[in-house]
């Protein structure tokens, strides 16, 4: 993410922050707010955390420059790491993946796949640990299974005594990538592979 991009990128985290904890839309522009603050504070992290986008072009050269269509957040180390991350806490010094999102009206069309495959290179370019370790919410079926298929584990889930805090609960989910090849050409997948492309 360019420091131009910023915006488009708070609001594409933003509206699906709202969405998945069931918000109604008059906290978006506070969320708004939280999302760009929190941004600003990640760039600091650079080169040991960055965001990616994804844009779409579309075949008939519509959206000029593409379209932002989703994003992810990778963290290579312990200097990239967030201060406070969420429970069940992954360890500092390995790999992380959070806030990936795919705009709505394009998801199902494997450009979140092609988020975390983009991600997972990365990561076997930046870094030598090979466990990567990511977030998701119990409840949240999409990114469940995406992850799994993508070959996550679960090694750990919140205790039920989280929903005291009105949290939902969450599965800690890892992953022991390959040992890298020189090969840096994306395995594409999904429905229309071909109008993806990804760049940090
Ligand atoms: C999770 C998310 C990023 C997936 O992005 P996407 O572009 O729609 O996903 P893809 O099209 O690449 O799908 C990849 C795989 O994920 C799984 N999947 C994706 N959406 C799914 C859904 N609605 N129901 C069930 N499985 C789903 C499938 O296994 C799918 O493979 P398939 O299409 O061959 O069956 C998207 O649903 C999203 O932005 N959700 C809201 C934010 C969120 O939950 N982020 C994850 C935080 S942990």
């Amino acid at each position: 993410m360019r420091p131009d991009e910023t915006d488009v990128t708070v609001k594409l985290l933003s509206e699906s922050f709202v969405e998945s904890m069931k918000l109604p839309d008059w906290y978006l522009p506070l969320v708004s707010y939280l999302v760009k603050q929190y941004l600003f504070e990640r760039r600091a992290a650079i080169p040991h955390a960055v965001t990616l986008l994804g844009f779409v072009k579309w075949k008939d050269g519509g959206g000029g420059e593409g379209e932002l269509a989703g994003t992810v957040e990778i963290c290579f180390n312990k200097r990239g790491a967030n201060d406070s991350p969420p429970t069940p806490t992954p360890p500092k010094d390995s790999p992380y993946i959070c806030n990936m999102t795919v705009n709505k009206p394009l998801r199902r069309r494997g450009i979140g796949w092609n988020l975390l495959k983009a991600s997972e290179e990365l990561i076997s370019q930046m870094s030598c640990v090979r466990e990567v370790y990511l977030h998701c919410r119990m409840v949240d079926s999409a990114p469940f299974n995406m992850y799994t298929r993508a070959g996550y584990n679960v090694v750990k889930t919140d205790s039920i005594l989280v929903l005291l805090l009105l949290q939902s609960r969450k599965h800690l989910m890892l992953k022991k990538l390959p040992v890298p090849t020189n090969d840096l050409e994306l395995e594409m997948s999904g429905s229309d592979p071909e109008h993806v492309q990804v760049g940090a």
